[in-house]
């Protein structure tokens, strides 16, 4: 598939995600963008990008971090994601952010002049990353910092879980997440040669693991149909729903705690670089 119809695709797919997204009791994105900051250190005064800001789970931490003499931009595939950023950022009487819905390239935005980029479970969705990664450092001025997110391992009831679900998952809508040990995010050592071949350097790629629970495994498929893995769930035949629902039951069933819930691990893959 075209590059620029399979990002029409990933736009398409979080401008319906929008309004119910990350709107789970479940932590998950808040987490995972406060943490990229934290690690990517934006200072008092720094002009910041993030880029596939979604809701603003990195965007809203990069904000209180640049302060009021910093400024923030997000960028999204999405225009309705942007419209929930925005509508937060006005609750929040935030007043050094704007917006732009498209890509984040040397074309479409003045290379050399952002201090910080921060891209928070973004990356993998891309058709080119490091053609698109490169396009973002292009952005950094020389000693910017760029930090990304992305998934490391999955315990193994989960891992079992998905597969069930990406069994039925068309190759088109397959991207890096999915390509397991073979693809770019497969592990830190990959993420970091992806990093230094796109032109970083002095890059850290390690990973953290971030524990959610769930009653039950219903609730997990609840919580995935807010995700991007709900296009997962669009590929399984209506039919075979019941079926599929008993056998990722049965594959999270090993997660079951002593409380009765179900306890899943995903390790986060945070990596920080710097441009030349
Ligand atoms: C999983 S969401 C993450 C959103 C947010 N960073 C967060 O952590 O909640 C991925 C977002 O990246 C956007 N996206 C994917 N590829 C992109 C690209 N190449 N340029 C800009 N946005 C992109 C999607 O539209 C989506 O809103």
């Amino acid at each position: 598939m075209d590059p620029s119809e399979r990002r029409a695709g990933v736009a398409a797919l979080f401008d319906q995600l929008a309004p119910g997204y990350d709107r789970s009791n479940v932590p998950w994105f808040g987490p995972i963008g406060a943490r990229l900051v934290e690690l990517t250190s934006p200072r008092p005064g720094d002009r910041a990008l993030d880029v596939g800001a979604g809701r603003g789970a990195a965007t809203f931490p990069l904000v209180d971090a640049v302060g009021p003499t910093g400024h923030v931009t997000a960028v999204d595939l999405s225009s309705a994601m942007l419209d929930q950023l925005r509508t937060e950022a006005e609750t929040r009487a935030v007043s050094t952010l704007d917006t732009r819905t498209g890509e984040a390239t040397p074309d479409t935005m003045p290379p050399d002049t952002f201090d910080v980029v921060t891209a928070s479970l973004v990356l993998f969705f891309d058709p080119q990353p490091a053609e698109t990664l490169g396009c973002w450092i292009a952005l950094l001025r020389p000693g910017g910092r760029l930090g990304l997110s992305t998934f490391g391992p999955t315990d193994p009831a989960w891992t079992a879980a998905e597969a069930v679900l990406m069994a039925y998952a068309p190759p088109q809508v397959l991207d890096a997440r999915t390509t397991g040990r073979t693809g770019p995010f497969a592990t830190t050592d990959s993420v970091t040669a992806l990093l230094e071949s796109a032109g970083a350097t002095d890059v850290d790629s390690h990973d953290e693991p971030l524990d959610v629970t769930f009653p039950d495994a219903a609730a997990w498929r609840a919580w995935t149909m807010t995700l991007g893995m709900r296009q997962f769930w669009a590929s399984v035949p209506d039919p075979e729903l019941p079926a599929v629902l008993t056998r990722i039951e049965s594959a999270l069933e090993p997660d079951r705690g002593e409380d009765g819930r179900l306890h899943l691990t995903q390790q986060v893959r945070y990596t920080t670089a710097t441009r030349p």
